[in-house]
């Protein structure tokens, strides 16, 4: 049992959330003045501090507390607890290390629930598992390459609140990878073992999105043959992601809106409200101000939905990363007839450079496959890239000439400890292309199959345009076998 610092000024809510922690075996310090409680950290060294955001108006502010809880050694968890309107200040403590947030008025339950993950959290860290947790980390974020600045802010942000159940909304261009993120946040988190389940709120209608949500009871609606589960449901214990949520209709909303401050769903057709635990993840290509000011998106679940956004920056921002990502995509394919490892020549390589990209990566990972699957050899030259890109190549660049033929130095070392993919750097070190004429590699037969299915997936994905469900659908196998196969080997 933990030692835990209360702090609020609210006398009440003092007395009955140290009621509650007695009777759960801690050992409580309330404290309902703020200056109190800041000396009250240093004698009693608390594990948890529970502090609300606005204390006593003049004198110490919870911010104060907050960061002096945090430079304890060792530090205190800090849960901080907000009241109406102080949303960006909750926003504010969890970039400065609070574990976590919660809005008054909330349940008992929901704060005991908040302190057990608290305080489980903490032990973590003391057993050293938070060091494992860092190298799984760095796996998963293999899939995300970048070493621009711009990519390194996401990837801290996404790790400072992975593990957070904090509502995230990230924005970004279409194809920028907001989802892979929001697939990130999911699996540096505690729930990565619960279900991560993508709904794309554009896709279907009010009323059958309204169902796939929330789910139904028989005979809600014609048509409703059966009791269904809801997607809120199905990912109990893990994270949902409502993609384009700006497309949600005003009804959707408010429902929405409930769920996330219940934490309750009820099925259409019943009153009956079942307790879910779901970690919300949005996303939206359309900046949501326009919606707000036009009214057809709520301005209360925008901030609740807003407290941490992760804006993931367009391609055409961050081009240092384009040698990188081409790498990755050409990492571990092998040329249909000659069976060589792909490679691109300085030329194509600079008018990919010089695209603008407004399709972002997804447009970038088309135009490497595409390349991939018209180029006559493993080299890739300007004319095997999609016509706009070929007319950005410098001139002569066509691959007669033998200088033409330099190859990009795209598989550069980057610097190691990074969070990004080390996509084909092995290769840097190869000899030139064409010292390697003539000699057939031979592979294990195990990667020769993984190979041709790595490139039969990838087709399917270019000719869906990146569209999973709907390669899955094609290729007869579920969305998440797609995923694993995706992910395997990488
Ligand atoms: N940083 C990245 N590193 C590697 N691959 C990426 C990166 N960003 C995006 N991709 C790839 O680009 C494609 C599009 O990514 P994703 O689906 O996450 O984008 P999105 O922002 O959700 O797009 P949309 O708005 O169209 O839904 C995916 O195949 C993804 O694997
Ligand atoms: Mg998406």
């Amino acid at each position: 049992m933990a030692k835990v610092l209360l702090i609020d000024d609210e006398i009440t809510m003092v007395q009955m959330v140290t009621e509650m922690l007695r009777a759960d075996g801690h050992e409580v310090f309330p404290f309902s003045n703020g200056a109190k409680a800041m000396e009250a950290l240093e004698t009693h060294e608390p594990e948890l501090v529970i502090t609300d955001l606005y204390l006593d108006k003049t004198r110490a502010h919870g911010l104060e507390i907050l960061q002096k809880a945090r430079s304890l050694n060792p530090p205190a968890v800090v849960i901080v607890i907000t009241g109406f309107g102080t949303i960006e200040t909750a926003v504010e403590a969890m970039k400065r290390g609070a574990y976590d947030y919660l809005e008054k008025p909330f349940k008992l339950d929901e704060l005991r629930l908040c302190i057990q993950r608290a305080l489980s959290y903490n032990a973590a860290i003391s057993e050293n598992i938070y060091l494992r947790k860092q190298l799984r980390k760095k796996y998963e974020f293999s899939q995300i390459i970048g070493t621009s600045q711009k990519m390194q802010d996401v990837f801290k942000m996404v790790e400072r609140v992975a593990d957070t159940d904090a509502t995230i909304l990230i924005l970004g261009e279409s194809g920028t990878g907001k989802e892979l993120v929001a697939r990130a946040l999911h699996f540096n988190s505690k729930r990565q073992f619960a279900p991560f389940v993508p709904v794309n709120c554009s896709a279907l209608p009010e009323n059958l999105l309204e169902s796939e949500l929330f789910g139904h009871r028989k005979g809600a609606f014609t048509g409703a043959i059966a009791d269904k589960k809801g997607l809120f449901q199905e990912a109990d214990g893990g994270t949902i992601l409502l993609d384009e949520i700006g497309s949600m209709s005003p009804t959707l909303q408010s429902r929405l809106l409930r769920v996330l401050q219940e934490k309750e769903v009820r099925r259409v057709g019943d009153n009956t409200p079942v307790y879910v635990n779901v970690r919300v993840v949005a996303a939206t290509n359309e900046p949501l101000e326009q919606r707000l000011k036009a009214g057809t998106f709520r301005e209360d679940l925008y901030y609740r939905l807003n407290v941490i956004p992760i804006n993931m920056p367009a391609l055409r921002e961050r081009r240092e990363d384009i040698p990188l990502l081409v790498g990755h995509f050409l990492k571990g394919r092998l040329h249909d007839r000659t069976g060589r490892p792909f490679k691109i020549t300085k030329g194509a390589m600079s008018a990919l450079g010089a695209h603008n990209w407004p399709g972002n990566v997804r447009e970038l990972e088309n135009a490497v496959m595409r390349a991939c699957a018209l180029s006559e050899t493993e080299i890739i030259l300007p004319t095997d890239l999609p016509p706009a890109l070929h007319a950005l190549a410098p001139q002569g660049a066509e691959g007669n000439a033998p200088e033409d033929r330099e190859l990009s130095p795209l598989l550069e070392e980057p610097p190691s400890t990074a969070l990004y993919s080390m996509g084909g750097q092995r290769d840097a070190a190869e000899p030139k292309v064409e010292d390697l004429a003539g000699r057939k590699p031979v592979v294990v037969l195990k990667n020769f199959l993984r190979e041709q299915e790595v490139a039969y997936l990838n087709r399917v994905l270019a000719q869906t345009s990146g569209d999973k469900e709907k390669s899955a659908q094609l290729l007869g196998i579920s969305l998440a076998t797609l995923y694993r196969k995706l992910s395997e080997g990488e």
